[in-house]
């Protein structure tokens, strides 16, 4: 009996250790989600549809789900990069952190339709 006894707490402190282990990076990505749909909604929403269901306020805006189908993600991340001048004559200029860059890359890919997850395999820097 004590045997089975001691093993018991082990057993617990072991799975203890493996979940404080994988929660930080669950977290992380969690975060990454929060703050990246809350650039969207600011940054892109006034004109872009940045949930899975709205329609864009401007209807000349694509969908930023349906980005993916047509407009290559690494290179979606170069024009954030270089304040989203590509393509927007009419936007203002945006100038996001590299951190605030790669939390709305994970928003962004996150949303894209079941078609189009392929896409995330795309370089991730
Ligand atoms: C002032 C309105 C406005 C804002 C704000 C805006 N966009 Fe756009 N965006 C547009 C319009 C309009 C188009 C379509 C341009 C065209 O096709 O001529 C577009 C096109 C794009 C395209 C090109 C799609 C393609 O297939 O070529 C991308 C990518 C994009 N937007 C991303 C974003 C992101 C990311 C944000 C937020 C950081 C954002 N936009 C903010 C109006 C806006």
């Amino acid at each position: 009996m004590a045997g089975v006894r001691s093993v018991i707490p082990a057993f617990a402190a072991l799975l203890a250790a493996q979940t404080t282990q994988t929660q930080p990076a669950q977290a992380q990505t969690n975060a990454s989600l929060d703050a990246g749909r809350r650039l969207a909604a600011t940054h892109c929403g006034r004109c872009h549809a940045v949930d899975r269901r709205d329609q864009s306020p401007d209807p000349r805006a694509p969908r930023l789900r349906n980005l993916g189908a047509n407009f290559p993600f690494a290179g979606l991340r170069d024009a954030l990069r270089q304040h989203m001048i590509v393509g927007h004559p009419e936007m203002p200029v945006v100038s996001l952190n590299p951190t605030e860059i790669g939390d709305l890359m994970t928003y962004l890919r996150s949303i894209q339709g079941p078609a189009r997850s392929g896409r995330s395999k795309e370089r991730d820097t």
